[in-house]
């Protein structure tokens, strides 16, 4: 099995450049099938996630090709509408394709979507809204057949109980060619919504308050393919800082956005590094030693993001002090802890509270990754363990970032692939 072999204790040192976001390419993908003709987005990161997100678009009959980060979407020739069930198991964020199919085609078959097991992860949301916008939804066995109602889906206000990413991506794309005007309530305001929302505005739509709790969408007849750089990666841009400080070590990032992170970097402030942002950049020195945090509480955008959570955990293991974990967004997001626990980590969990003792030392072991970020929360933990660290099921790690290891060994860590 393949696994990532960690040598920890190196302090971390340079220079490093973010990825394309995975978030957001994941629904510009999806976005492209809009459009009928070439689109060319850069910065899109080659992940497990995005090549799957391409398997998706061939089958519904798109070419695709990559050049270097570069890739490259024909939507002219879609001829299919269903996702097979393999594929909408590969991934959660399949479903987010659903809005773009049912506009293009009318009609879509899909089915209820897999991913990283952190939650029950119900699609409720996005089912209602686009009920609402005249799709009708039949489901048996985790089969859904959907069909727009008349020629076009119309636009209508929907108020989203809860500030989904998905949902307001999947009511996007349905409402961007729609009859009429669409208003999302409650819309999700993370950075990635707004960079769909400008790609759609680049290839003709008319979206008002992308990046807002209010956001307007005035339907247009068609949509135009366009070249689009992908925004950089937050959670990976936290990644790397996370890495570097737990380390003690020091680190410019380039090609980043602070003003993403404004929830995190006071928080690695919090924990004695030196931070300094500028408009493209994050320099972060840390000491030789991590203190505590006040308690982190995941919440939606501008909040603490819960894909931070199992990362900035790994820092809490080894801080003095204690620091608390409210997870309030997936019920089921603490499972990297029991394999930090097996690195020397002292973590209490009660319900969405973890509560973490820093110690001393972590200490290598064998351990598996449970999901995407709890596994790269075991690998930023396995950089200060003491001795030898082997991750297995790097696939999870996979979804989300490129090359994990080679970013960290050009930092100076001692870290490989077997
Ligand atoms: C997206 C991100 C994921 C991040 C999450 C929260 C992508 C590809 N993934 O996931 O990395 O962790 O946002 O920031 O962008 N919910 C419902 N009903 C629904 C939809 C969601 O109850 O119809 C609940 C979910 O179970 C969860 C919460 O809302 O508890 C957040 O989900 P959502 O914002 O939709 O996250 P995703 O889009 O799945």
């Amino acid at each position: 099995m393949e696994k990532i072999v960690v040598d920890g204790g190196r302090k971390l040192e340079g220079e490093a450049h973010v990825q394309g976001s995975k978030n957001a390419s994941l629904p510009i993908i999806g976005a492209t099938i809009l459009t009928g003709g070439e689109n060319v987005l850069h910065m899109c990161p080659i992940l497990k996630d995005t090549i799957t997100a391409c398997e998706i678009l061939n089958l519904l009959g798109c070419k695709t090709v990559w050049q270097g980060k570069t890739l490259i979407i024909d939507s002219g020739g879609v001829c299919r509408n269903e996702i097979s069930k393999c594929l909408m198991n590969k991934m959660r964020s399949s479903i987010i394709f659903l809005g773009a199919i049912l506009a293009r085609c009318g009609e879509a078959t899909v089915y209820f979507p897999g991913g990283c097991d952190i939650g029950s992860r119900p699609i409720d949301l996005h089912i209602a809204s686009l009920k609402k916008m005249g799709v009708e939804i039949s489901e048996s066995c985790g089969e859904l057949r959907c069909r727009v109602s008349g020629s076009r889906i119309h636009g209508a206000e929907i108020f989203l109980s809860f500030p989904s990413v998905g949902a307001t991506e999947n009511i996007l794309l349905a409402a961007a060619t729609a009859r009429g005007e669409t208003v999302i309530n409650n819309a999700a305001i993370e950075p990635e919504i707004k960079d769909l929302c400008d790609y759609l505005n680049k290839c003709g739509a008319k979206i008002f308050g992308g990046g807002t709790q209010v956001i307007r969408i005035k339907g247009v007849e068609k949509l135009t393919p366009c070249e689009y750089n992908i925004m950089p990666d937050r959670i990976v841009a936290a990644t790397l800082l996370c890495g570097v400080a737990v380390t003690g070590g020091e680190v410019l990032l380039n090609s980043v956005r602070p003003s993403h992170l404004s929830s995190v970097l006071p928080v690695l402030a919090d924990m004695g590094c030196v931070v300094r942002a500028c408009e493209n950049t994050i320099f972060l020195k840390a000491k030789n030693f991590l203190i505590s945090s006040s308690p982190i509480r995941t919440m939606p955008y501008p909040g603490f993001p819960t894909d931070l959570q199992p990362i900035m955990m790994a820092l809490a293991c080894v801080s003095r002090g204690t620091t608390i974990f409210v997870e309030t967004i997936f019920e089921n997001r603490f499972r990297h802890v029991p394999e930090l626990r097996r690195l020397g980590a002292s973590i209490k969990i009660e319900g969405r509270v973890a509560v973490v003792e820093g110690v001393k030392m972590l200490r290598g072991a064998s351990v598996y990754a449970t999901d995407l970020r709890g596994g790269a929360s075991l690998l930023v933990a396995a950089l200060a363990a003491a001795g030898k660290t082997e991750i297995f099921k790097v696939c999870y790690i996979d979804r989300g970032y490129e090359k994990i290891e080679q970013q960290f060994s050009k930092l100076g860590a001692s870290v490989f692939r077997v």
